[in-house]
């Protein structure tokens, strides 16, 4: 068994889909269901006894322990995080409080059970901690992309608080011993991912007619990697990466946002023409965001060299299944923006 955190959020509902679809072995799936946290992410898997749900918080110190004696996972990969930059620019406590001192919960109990494994078993153990590019800070132009010997460099309460997270997992590792990895990857895109980022927030809004918000000048580049592609990279990882090491996750993509906008209005245009014309009149340049880091771009030579790992998916055909999987689930979007999926989640889980 393994224990995943978070995974009734994008990624992490992504990752235990996909580990339940290529391995036999269960999952202990601990997430708090924050307004980011959605069972209904994982509704295929109903009635399946591989997966094991607890809603609960990775700063509950005795939750954490009493399931690692429980059920005994053989790792530990950690999605829990508070991920919106923008939610961090009103409210950084909560990224504190989930992404530093949940980490650091996560790795005192396992720490403590890793101490009392026998040699086999402590030996097998991982502590796999799923990080992104934004700790590295930001790029200009013509700089090379980010390496994993780049310094850190966090601009936004996020991304700050995600490096301390880093700092604390290496420091388990070189301090303690504790069989740590780190996987900093960049932006992730498909399906269910909250509509309060830029991919989903531009195809819900186009869907409903709403203004398309750039932030600044729109000439912001991010990296740009399908969700299917970092869940590979993070089972890769998690079965053969090096004990203590990082590895960086990317898709050799970077993209202005304004041409990300101007691709997925063109796609809309293509498969749910809107007779009012071209989606792309409703893109609106507004306020940037404060802080606002002007490139992310991920060297990922390490773990293609090491691993063997490369992305599925480019960015032409991630994308285009992406739009599809929003036109085909327009439902879950309306729920997770309606609050009904708090009613769904009281209908079909808290009855169980
Ligand atoms: P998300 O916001 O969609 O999901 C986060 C999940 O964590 C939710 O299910 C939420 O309920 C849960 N959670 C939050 N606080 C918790 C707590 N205290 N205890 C237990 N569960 C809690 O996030 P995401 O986009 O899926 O990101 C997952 C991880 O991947 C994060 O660590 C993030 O930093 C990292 N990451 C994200 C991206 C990206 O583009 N989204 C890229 C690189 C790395
Ligand atoms: O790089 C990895 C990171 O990618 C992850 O660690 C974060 O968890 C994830 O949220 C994401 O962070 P970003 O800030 O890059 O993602 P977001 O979708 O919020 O914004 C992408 C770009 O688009 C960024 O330059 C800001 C811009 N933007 C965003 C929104 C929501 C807009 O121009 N308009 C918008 O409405």
């Amino acid at each position: 068994m393994i224990l995943v955190t978070g995974g009734a959020g994008f990624i992490g509902a992504n990752f235990v889909l996909d580990w339940l679809a290529t391995q036999d072995e269960p999952v202990l799936n601990l997430d708090a269901l924050t307004y980011a946290g959605n069972l209904e992410n994982l509704a295929t898997l109903a009635g399946d006894d591989r997966h094991h749900f607890i809603h609960g918080d990775i700063c509950d110190r005795t939750l954490v322990d009493r399931l690692l004696a429980e059920h005994r996972p053989r790792a530990i990969v950690h999605f829990a995080a508070e991920s919106h930059v923008d939610r961090s620019i009103h409210g950084p406590g909560a990224f504190v409080r989930t992404n530093v001192e949940g980490t650091f919960t996560l790795l005192e109990a396992a720490r403590g059970w890793w101490g009392s494994l026998g040699v086999e078993e402590a030996a097998a153990f991982r502590f796999l901690h799923v990080s992104t590019d934004e700790v590295y800070g930001s790029l200009g132009p013509e700089d090379p992309a980010f390496t994993e010997t780049k310094a850190y460099e966090p601009n936004s309460p996020y991304s700050a608080s995600k490096a301390a997270s880093d700092h604390l997992v290496r420091a388990w590792h070189h301090t303690y011993g504790l069989p740590v990895l780190t996987t900093n990857c960049s932006n992730n895109y498909g399906p269910y991912q909250f509509p309060e980022k830029l991919i989903p927030l531009t195809i819900a809004n186009a869907l409903a007619g709403r203004p398309l918000p750039i932030y600044g000048d729109g000439r912001n580049v991010r990296d740009w990697l399908y969700v299917g592609d970092h869940c590979s990279a993070v089972r890769e990882v998690l079965a053969r990466g090096r004990v203590g090491e990082t590895y960086n996750v990317g898709g050799w993509n970077e993209q202005p946002n304004i041409d990300i906008v101007n691709i997925i209005c063109g796609l809309l245009d293509e498969l749910r023409p809107d007779p009012a014309g071209p989606y792309a009149r409703l893109i609106t340049f507004v306020k940037d965001r404060p802080g606002h880091d002007r490139r992310y771009a991920i060297d990922a030579r390490k773990i293609e060299r090491e691993l063997g790992w490369r992305p599925a998916e480019t960015f032409a055909t991630g994308i285009r299944r992406t739009v599809q999987w929003y036109l085909e689930n327009q439902a879950w979007v309306e729920n997770v923006q309606s609050g009904a999926y708090r009613a769904w989640l009281e209908r079909n889980y808290a009855s169980r």
